[in-house]
């Protein structure tokens, strides 16, 4: 391979003038060691790069070892090396060669970017997908568990009813995935209301919406919380004026984004509909597109009763919960499903293990037998894909910052050398390095200030939530410390662990250079984007001291290479998307 730059481009230090190696004599190599990289051969990983898989330390969750029952399990590199791809470089007229092993800027021999998951053909995809749902139940202000345990009520509905076992499959998931386009309507709650979005959401589900009494009392409550009363009756007024079609279009956005990419994820039409239908009601009165009964798909039906149910149970306990349903019967709920819920009404062993905190431990036990789904490594790109597209819809500023990262993380990977197992793990680390953005507030995220101590201690806390979140997932699991790091630096100045220079693994430090890089490259509320050269010129200050150097060299070379887009793909629909909230802001005031 040989990487076209720019004249103009400054050589970095790690590029050695092919003249220069080839005709210096150095007497340390052998002849065949100076000849070995043009002709591909290029050593194993070091002993000491081995170490790095099984050291221990504070940072020791960067590389974590699964049990034998997580249904998966890792390559070492001692079976699968690590092969450094030397490349030449072309700066102007001259011709280079880059070497990782040789790179002086390295802190290490080259290390394995992660261990490798090795493909067993018992990963679930259950089990993946129930880790994930915990980022859902954060999006909605729902309590941890909120989308397994409403699995597990409409699972148990499924059984009284004796549906197919092909329809409670696509229901099983459904149920898990409802509230994949939760996301999306975030940003415009948190406008809407000048409130949390988790919290205004919270508080919609146990409202009984559809009734104007109880819409009414439900918006003047969560309207601008904490503000003086000339703003908080502007900002009702606001909200109310948008009347039914402004609701409308929210929980719009909401379904059509869920069934957008529960299609993508390639789950079964049945599957697709019940989350489009969600928040139908039996009588018409729902949410978006006013179905009535038969009208409404049979397991969207299920999805409504036993998502509220799971609410009320959780806040309140099972006999509310079983009031709440008898009281909605004919309104929100189909009467046939309501009577198959009351059936398991006193079965308090059932209930007792709706409360239990490892309620996750129980969904794989449900899922229909002769209908198991297992992850392939094609199935498990997708899901970090879907994952990625919920998390970039949680703010308008970050519309395509996952896919982003991942495409500048793959690039920098590329030219460092690395196999493609290993680039396709950090290109998945990366699609899911801000999953725990998923529960900071629309509210912080999008303030287009400066914000307070408190918010930004807030902020700090994502990558906290993203390490737990890929810690409950079997797959994804080994990547949970790498992902969750992306905002240490090598100078210990990062967060939320503080990590120092020695404790940062090459994947985490790939993660960094491309995560500053798109963030500088994008809008924020508070700054507009800045021009590549900018960029580039603001990291390079960075360099050695925030930034691993090598990724940064290797970041240019990709930049220069054109593997990756000059043009920042995401300005473009953030702007739009921002221009229409600030719309927003100006009706809502
Ligand atoms: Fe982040
Ligand atoms: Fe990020």
């Amino acid at each position: 391979m040989i990487v076209s730059t720019s004249p103009r481009q400054t050589v970095p230090p790690a590029f050695v003038p092919v003249g220069r190696r080839l005709s210096n004599g150095d007497s340390q190599r052998s002849v065949f060691a100076r000849v070995a990289p043009l002709i591909g051969f290029v050593p194993f990983m070091t002993e000491k790069s081995r170490e790095m898989l099984d050291r221990s330390g504070p940072n020791k969750s960067a590389v974590p070892r699964l049990s034998e029952n997580d249904g998966s399990s890792f390559r070492a590199d001692s079976r699968h090396p690590v092969r450094p791809r030397p490349a030449f470089a072309r700066f102007g007229t001259e011709l280079f060669w880059h070497d990782p092993r040789s790179n002086p800027c390295a802190p290490t021999d080259l290390q394995a970017l992660t261990t490798v998951l090795i493909q067993r053909p018992d990963i679930r995809l259950s089990n993946v997908l129930a880790g994930l749902s915990y980022a859902l139940d954060l999006t909605e202000g729902q309590r941890e568990g909120h989308a397994i345990r409403s699995c597990l009520i409409g699972m148990r509905i499924a059984r009284e009813l004796r549906l197919p076992s092909e329809l409670q499959s696509a229901l099983f998931y459904a149920l898990l995935m409802k509230d994949l386009g939760c996301s999306s309507n975030a940003a415009r709650f948190a406008v809407l209301f000048g409130a949390d979005d988790h919290r205004v959401k919270a508080d919609l589900k146990t409202t009984d919406w559809p009734r104007a009494l109880d819409a009414f009392r439900f918006v003047a409550r969560n309207v601008a919380p904490g503000q003086f009363w000339l703003t908080r009756a502007f900002q009702l007024l606001g909200v109310l004026t948008r009347g039914p079609e402004g609701a409308r279009e929210v929980v719009r956005t909401r379904c059509e984004r869920g069934a957008d990419i529960a299609r993508m994820l390639g789950f079964h039409d049945d599957t697709v509909q019940a989350i489009r239908a969600l928040d139908e009601h039996w009588d018409g009165a729902g949410q978006p597109y006013a179905l009535r009964g038969d009208q409404i798909p049979l397991l969207a039906r299920i999805l409504g009763l036993a998502q509220t149910a799971e609410v009320f149970f959780t806040s309140y306990g099972v006999e509310p919960a079983y009031d709440m349903a008898v009281a909605r019967k004919g309104s929100w709920f189909d009467p046939a499903i309501l009577e198959a819920f009351l059936a398991f009404r006193t079965d308090s062993e059932f209930w007792r293990a709706l409360a239990e905190d490892n309620v996750q431990a129980h969904v794989t036990q449900i899922e229909p037998a002769d209908r198991i789904l297992v992850a392939d490594d094609d199935r498990l790109d997708r899901v970090a894909e879907a994952f990625a597209l919920v998390i970039d819809a949680k703010s308008p500023w970050t519309f395509q910052h996952s896919r982003g990262v991942a495409a500048t993380s793959v690039a920098i990977a590329e030219v460092m050398g690395y196999p493609d197992e290993q680039v396709r793990e950090i290109r998945r680390a990366a699609l899911l390095h801000d999953i725990g953005k998923l529960g900071v507030s629309s509210l912080i995220l999008d303030k287009p200030a400066a914000l307070t101590e408190g918010e930004f201690q807030v902020m700090r806390r994502h990558p906290v939530a993203t390490r737990e979140i890929l810690m409950r997932t079997g797959c994804f699991r080994h990547l949970a410390g790498a992902a969750a790091s992306h905002h240490e630096r090598l100078d210990g100045s990062g967060y939320d662990l503080g990590l120092q220079r020695s404790e940062l693994p090459m994947l985490t430090r790939v993660l960094c250079t491309a995560d500053m890089c798109d963030a500088l490259r994008a809008s924020r509320p508070y700054r507009s984007s800045m021009p590549l050269e900018r960029v580039m010129e603001v990291m390079r200050r960075e360099a050695g001291n925030a930034i691993d150097p090598t990724c940064f060299e290797a970041l240019q070379i990709a930049i220069h290479d054109e593997t990756l887009d000059r043009q920042s793909a995401s300005e473009v629909p953030a702007v739009r998307l921002v221009s229409a909230l600030a719309e927003d802001y100006r009706q809502a005031a």
